[in-house]
């Protein structure tokens, strides 16, 4: 029986899933994330961890864990746990690709419409009563359809997003690691986020890379805030040297109401929700919990961040 802590409550039947295998579960009932010294201090009473992407388990909390056999990140990225240490302690890290993959791109493409038809603004008008009329030059925006759009990360979610953009008849131009960014970016009407947050992705869009944007032309993240450099964007949107951004994720994360990106011209925001279906949902908990069990019953996780730690 191994102890098992899941750090928020999820929807669907993780909890008794792991019960029903054996185990000791406890599920943190906050809405907030456990803090880093919140972590420090339940880490060590537990054999096993859900995780959200919230949650920082960085070297310190592992170091202070020596029971712990298996994190299940809810999440398909990882960059809020230290993965070498991980490996260094033996300790499988999972993740949840694929589930969310077709959920995240939809995501993508409804912020891309949004932002280029101005929906929030026209939004605005109707609730503010400055519906008039019919206007013939009133909230004109840009199409979609027939863009030149590039997605930056060659991935599940890139592929995806690259499929739908298909079908709206647009030219797509795609980066993958270790592509030169800056000859794609004056191409491109849209730039549309896809890869991980990795050492070399973090400030991977910067005021130069913001710079060699076409002026007219709006940037999307659904990846992960830190991989563009906010103070840029804040500059690039407040001098108009972008149309506009449209962000799931944003760096900070929440990012507070008076943070001057929500002051600039041009901005959609949304608060990290591009895998926020029920169904996407259900999904993710899921396969965390087949990731944790496999590894409580000594297997390899079905999907593993890590997978080096099974080599050692
Ligand atoms: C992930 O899984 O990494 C996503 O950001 C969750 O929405």
């Amino acid at each position: 029986m191994a102890r098992c802590l899941i750090t928020r409550e999820l929807t669907g039947t993780a909890p008794d899933r792991l019960a029903g295998a054996g185990h000791e579960v406890e599920v943190r009932r906050e809405r907030l994330p456990p803090s880093h010294l919140e972590l420090l201090a339940a880490a060590p009473r537990f054999d096993a961890l859900l995780t959200m992407l919230t949650d920082p388990v960085d070297e310190e909390v592992l170091a202070v864990s020596p029971d712990l056999h298996a994190i299940a990140n809810y999440a398909v990225g990882t960059d809020n746990i230290d993965l070498n240490a991980a490996t260094a302690q033996g300790i499988p890290v999972g993740n949840t690709p694929d589930v969310l993959t077709e959920t995240t791109a939809d995501l993508a493409l409804a912020l891309m419409l949004a932002l280029m038809r101005r929906l929030r603004e026209g939004e605005g008008e109707v609730r503010a009563g400055r519906w008039v009329t019919w206007e013939p030059a009133r909230l004109l925006g840009r199409d979609l359809h027939g863009a030149t759009v590039l997605i930056v990360g060659a991935g599940r979610i890139g592929r995806a997003v690259a499929r739908r953009l298909e079908g709206f008849g647009c030219r797509v131009v795609t980066a993958g690691r270790g592509d030169e960014l800056d000859p794609l970016l004056g191409e491109a009407d849209v730039v549309t986020l896809h890869c991980p947050l990795t050492r070399d992705t973090r400030g991977l869009i910067g005021a130069r890379e913001l710079a060699a944007m076409k002026t007219g032309a709006y940037l999307v993240n659904t990846a992960r805030g830190p991989i563009v450099d906010t103070e840029a964007l804040v500059a690039a949107l407040g001098e108009g040297s972008i149309a506009g951004a449209a962000l799931d994720v944003t760096d900070p994360e929440p990012l507070p109401p008076e943070h001057p990106l929500t002051r600039v011209p041009g901005l959609l925001v949304v608060p990290h929700i591009a895998s926020a279906t029920h169904a996407t949902r259900e999904a993710m908990a899921d396969l965390a919990v087949d990731n944790l069990l496999a590894a409580l019953a000594g297997e390899r996780m079905p999907h593993c961040a890590n997978p080096e730690v099974y080599e050692r």
